[in-house]
């Protein structure tokens, strides 16, 4: 039970629900993405909009950056999600600075000009049109304000201590896997190589890209062993067809709990991905 996510709108979240996945993947690299946020240098009083914000995971980090006189505004087309949202975070420590409201990202429901930071998290895989949804990122930015793309490249994958020529197949394995049939609901497993080129060609200036190695190492939390899991099923089963049974059987027991072959709790096991932030600047 490891090839359909449950819901199919922006997740790629195999046998967990949407929210759930979205949870774990953010517990599993908070720390990281905390130091992204930092690295932003977001200054008191600066108005933030997170696009395709979810539950609002991401919200408190930038809330936190610009204080009491600032503003971050959470946007997403799930109801549900920006209901979560709202229940956890609206009016409580960040009364008044966070706000949650339902919107697309190709119709983005504000005035140009309207934010300092426009942050696009984990979002333009999803993306069909991604000039379009660019466009509304930088109408909505105000002029010198920027726009800022993260996401990651599923070509960078390193678990440690498995065989590295099978995993070199599985990662061929899923990229042809996914060239030949791709998901029903669009997803790019290498958005991150592109970020930089698609901002300069949305016209966006001084586009400056961070790459972050997200690496785990053992004791790993239980949200960490759940997404390092569902992310290693979700790739064999993209390349399943371009493996041999065999590579197949050897990958998924690296990752379950119950054979001997199992990676996630050896003292000498060690993961590592590949994330990019991306930003320009907005000028007519
Ligand atoms: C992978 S999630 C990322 C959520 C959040 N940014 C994070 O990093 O935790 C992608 C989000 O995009 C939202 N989404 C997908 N298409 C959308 C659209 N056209 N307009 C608004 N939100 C959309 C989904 O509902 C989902 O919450």
């Amino acid at each position: 039970m490891d090839t359909q996510p449950n819901t199919s709108k922006g997740t790629r979240g195999l046998e967990l629900t949407e929210l759930n996945w979205l949870l774990d993947h953010h517990k599993a690299k908070e720390s990281e993405r905390r130091q992204m946020v930092e690295d932003l240098g977001l200054k008191p009083g600066d108005r933030v909009l997170d696009l395709g914000c979810g539950p609002g995971l991401w919200t408190p980090m930038f809330a936190r950056m610009v204080g009491q006189s600032g503003k971050v505004i959470g946007v997403d087309f799930d109801e549900a999600l920006i209901d979560y949202a709202r229940n956890k975070l609206e009016n409580k420590r960040f009364a008044g600075v966070l706000e949650f409201q339902v919107g697309d990202f190709y119709d983005i429901p504000f005035a140009d000009n309207t934010f300092d930071l426009v942050f696009f998290g984990n979002c333009l895989a999803y993306v069909t049109d991604q000039p379009r949804v660019l466009a509304e990122l930088k109408r909505v930015t105000r002029q010198g304000g920027r726009v800022v793309v993260k996401d990651f490249d599923g070509a960078v994958l390193v678990v440690h201590p498995i065989d590295p020529v099978l995993s070199a197949k599985v990662l061929a394995a899923t990229a042809q896997g996914l060239r030949e049939r791709p998901p029903q609901a669009y997803f790019d497993n290498y958005v991150g190589r592109k970020l930089p080129g698609a901002l300069r060609e949305a016209g966006l200036l001084d586009v400056k890209t961070t790459s972050y190695a997200i690496q785990k190492m053992t004791p790993l939390t239980e949200e960490a062993k759940r997404y390092i899991a569902g992310n290693a099923r979700w790739y064999v089963s993209a390349g399943a067809q371009h493996l041999s049974s065999e590579e197949v059987w050897q990958w998924r027991a690296h990752f379950d709990p119950e054979s001997p072959s199992y990676v996630l709790d050896r003292d000498d096991f060690y993961f590592c991905m590949l994330e990019l932030v991306a930003e320009g600047r907005a000028c007519s």
